[in-house]
């Protein structure tokens, strides 16, 4: 948990409860925490099922990691500690967004079970599920779209993970989307699958 440097700061509750925001919404609000290797189809399964929801009329967000580090998380490295700082900053705002009740996909490799177990942690029950994005290193660096694991190999990258730097999985995370064999499609019906059974997308979806 990160140092508070505040002091003299008083909690200001609002009028409106989360329970009334969602009814607006007619959804629960929700972060589907999508976590894996470079490569792996984070980005591209959060997209599509990001685009798969609003046009069913449900309010979702991706939230991603090259697009964040471009603006809010920009002075932060891939050093351990630059990493776990990312996760934290992203992890409060999942939960801003969750409590307004959006359905949030997030997409971060995440490397590191403790930070993603800090972000289950500051969550409610059921506002946060862990979905391991499992496709191989081979797989990942196979497609290679952005040209990265080529760098990291060459050593132009370091602490690149996979590589360089360590990658621990989920060891029991809500779902597995096995992208090494299943197509996009496959893993946006298995994610929207689960939030339907879940109650997220309540009932006009
Ligand atoms: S995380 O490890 O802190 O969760 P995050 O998901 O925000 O990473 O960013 C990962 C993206 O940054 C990758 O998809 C890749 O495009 C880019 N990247 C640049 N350098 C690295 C690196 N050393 N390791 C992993 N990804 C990197």
């Amino acid at each position: 948990m990160a140092e508070n440097k505040s002091s003299n700061i008083t909690w200001h509750a609002g009028e409106t409860t989360r329970d009334d925001r969602e009814s607006v919404l007619g959804q629960r609000g929700v972060t589907v925490w999508l976590t894996g290797l470079s490569g792996s189809g984070k980005s591209t399964v959060a997209v599509a099922a990001e685009h798969v929801l609003v046009q069913r009329g449900r309010l979702a967000y991706v939230l991603d990691g090259d697009n964040i580090r471009h603006g809010l998380n920009s002075n932060l490295g891939f050093s351990p500690e630059d990493r776990s700082e990312n996760i934290r900053r992203i992890g409060e705002v999942a939960k801003l967004f969750t409590e307004s009740g959006v359905i949030v996909f997030s997409s971060f490799i995440s490397p590191y079970r403790s930070d993603r177990d800090n972000v289950r942690a500051l969550m409610g029950e059921g506002d946060f599920v862990e979905v391991l994005v499992d496709a191989s290193l081979e797989t990942c660096e196979g497609r290679d779209v952005k040209g990265l694991y080529q760098k990291a190999r060459a050593g132009e990258i370091p602490e690149f993970t996979g590589i360089s730097a360590p990658y621990e999985a989920p060891e029991n995370p809500e779902l597995v989307l096995d992208t090494n064999v299943q197509s996009v499609e496959e893993s946006v019906a298995q994610l929207v699958a689960y939030l339907e059974k879940g109650g997220y997308l309540g009932a006009k979806a």
